[in-house]
C-alpha cells in the first residue's frame, strides 16, 4: 500500500526574480506543513546577483532551490526562450501535478507557456492585474499568462473584473488577497528590530526611500536624467535613500549620472538591499518614491505615502483605497512638498490583505488537485 508520503502531489513553485522570491516564500512555508503537498522551488536564474537572489532565500528561510535553470540575462526573446527550453526538460522528467507561477516577469510567462503546451495545469498568483499599457513587457507577460492559466488567484476585485472581461471563466478565478502582506507579516518582528536606517545617518520618519527600475524610466537617457534631477532637487526638502537596481546602476554609470547624484549631500544612492534591511528602511520612512508594483501595495498596507513615477498602474486599488499617487518626473518636487505638508490620502487596507493569503491558496490547490 502507498504511504501518504508517496501519494504527495508535486507542486512546482517557479521563482525567477527578486519580487518572486518574497511571493513564493509564504506559500512554500504553508505547503511544507501539508502532508499531501511536495512543493519544489524551481529557480529560473533570471536574477542571480547575491543581493537580488540568494539574500532573499536567506531572509525568508527558503531552502536551496530544488532546481536551478541558470538562464541569466538577455533580450526578452532570449530570456523567455531559455526558460522555456530548460523548463520543458524538467516538466518531462518531473511531471508536476501543478505549476505555480507568480507575478509578471519573463520567467512567469515562459514557464506558463512551456507547461500549458505539455498539458500541465498552471496556477497564476497575482492574476488579473492590468496597467493597460502594452509598452510594458510585464503587461504582455500578464495577458499571456492569464489567458493560459487554469487557476487565477487575484489580489483584488479589479483583477476579477479584468479577467472576466477578457473571457476567463468565473470558476477559474479565486480571490485570495495580496500575498506580499503575508511576506511582510512573516518577517515583521525581525524587520522592526533592525536599525538599518541609522547606518545611512537617517532619522525615523524624516527620510524618503526611492526605487527605480522600469525600462520606461531608466532605459532612456532623457527620462533618467529628468528623474535624477528631480530627485536631487527633492532631496533638499527631505533626505532620500536610493537602493539602486542593477539595471538602473548600469544606465546611471553609462550616462555619467552617478557622480551628479553623489554630489548631493542628502541623496544617498546605495547597493540594492535584501528584504529585511530594505523593509526596515521603508517602515521607518515618511514616504516612498518608486516605479515598483510591489511597493505600491506595501505602502498602502503600511499607510505610508507613495509617489509612483509612472503614468499608469496595475494596482489601481492602491490609488482608490490606499496611499498611492501617480506622478510625472516634472511634478515630483511639488508632490513631495504636498506630502511633507501632510496632504496625502491616509487610505485603508483593502479587503483580504490580511496575511492569510497563503492559507487560502493552499486550500485552493488542495481543492483543485482533488476535483
Ligand atoms: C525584472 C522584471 C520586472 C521586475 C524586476 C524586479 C521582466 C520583463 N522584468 O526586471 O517585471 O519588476 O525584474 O527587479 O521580467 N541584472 C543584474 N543582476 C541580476 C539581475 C539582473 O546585474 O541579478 C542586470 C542584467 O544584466 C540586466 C538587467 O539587470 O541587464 C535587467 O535584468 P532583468 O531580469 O532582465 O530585468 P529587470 O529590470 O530586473
Amino acid at each position: 500500500m502507498n504511504s501518504a508520503r508517496d501519494m504527495r502531489k508535486t507542486i512546482h513553485l517557479i521563482a525567477a526574480a527578486r519580487p518572486n522570491f518574497m511571493k513564493i516564500a509564504p506559500l512554500w512555508h504553508a505547503l511544507k506543513k501539508e502532508d499531501w503537498a511536495d512543493a519544489r522551488i524551481i529557480h529560473t536564474g533570471q536574477h542571480y546577483d547575491i543581493n537580488m537572489s540568494d539574500a532573499f532565500f536567506k531572509d525568508f528561510k527558503l531552502p536551496e532551490p530544488h532546481l536551478h535553470l541558470g538562464v541569466g540575462s538577455g533580450t526578452h526573446a532570449e530570456q523567455t526562450g531559455r526558460v522555456m527550453i530548460s523548463y520543458e526538460k524538467i516538466l518531462i522528467q518531473e511531471r508536476p501535478d501543478l505549476v505555480v507561477v507568480v507575478g509578471d516577469v519573463n520567467s512567469t510567462m515562459a514557464a506558463t507557456v512551456a507547461a500549458s503546451k505539455l498539458g500541465f495545469p498552471v496556477a497564476h498568483l497575482e492574476a488579473g492585474l492590468r496597467s493597460f499599457d502594452r509598452t510594458m513587457p510585464e503587461e504582455i507577460n500578464r495577458v499571456v499568462t492569464d489567458s493560459l492559466a487554469d487557476i487565477l488567484w487575484t489580489p483584488s476585485p479589479d483583477g476579477d473584473a479584468n479577467l472576466l472581461r477578457e473571457g476567463v471563466l468565473r470558476q477559474k478565478i479565486v480571490r485570495v488577497g495580496n500575498i506580499m502582506i503575508d511576506s511582510l507579516e512573516m518577517l515583521r518582528p525581525i524587520i522592526e528590530k533592525e536599525r538599518v536606517f541609522r547606518k545611512y545617518d537617517l532619522t525615523t520618519g524624516k527620510f524618503g526611500v526611492v526605487t527605480l527600475h522600469r525600462p520606461s524610466n531608466v532605459d532612456t537617457m532623457d527620462a533618467l536624467k529628468m528623474i535624477c534631477k528631480a530627485l536631487v532637487n527633492a532631496s533638499t526638502k527631505l533626505p532620500l535613500v536610493f537602493p539602486v537596481h542593477p539595471r538602473t546602476m548600469k544606465n546611471l554609470s553609462a550616462n555619467g549620472l552617478m557622480s551628479f547624484m553623489n554630489q548631493a549631500p542628502d541623496f544617498k544612492p546605495i547597493e540594492p538591499l535584501s528584504y529585511i534591511p530594505f523593509m526596515n528602511l521603508v517602515l521607518n520612512s515618511s514616504m516612498v518614491i518608486t516605479d515598483s508594483g510591489g511597493l505600491q501595495g506595501e505602502t498602502t498596507y503600511l499607510g505610508i505615502p507613495c509617489i509612483t513615477l509612472r503614468q499608469n498602474t496595475e494596482w489601481p486599488i492602491t490609488i482608490e483605497q490606499g496611499t498611492n499617487r501617480l506622478c510625472r518626473p516634472e511634478e515630483l518636487e511639488a508632490s513631495l512638498q504636498r506630502v511633507i505638508e501632510g496632504d496625502f490620502c491616509k487610505g485603508r487596507i483593502p479587503e483580504l490583505w490580511d496575511a492569510k493569503t497563503a492559507f487560502r491558496i493552499s486550500e485552493s490547490i488542495h481543492a483543485f488537485l482533488n476535483s
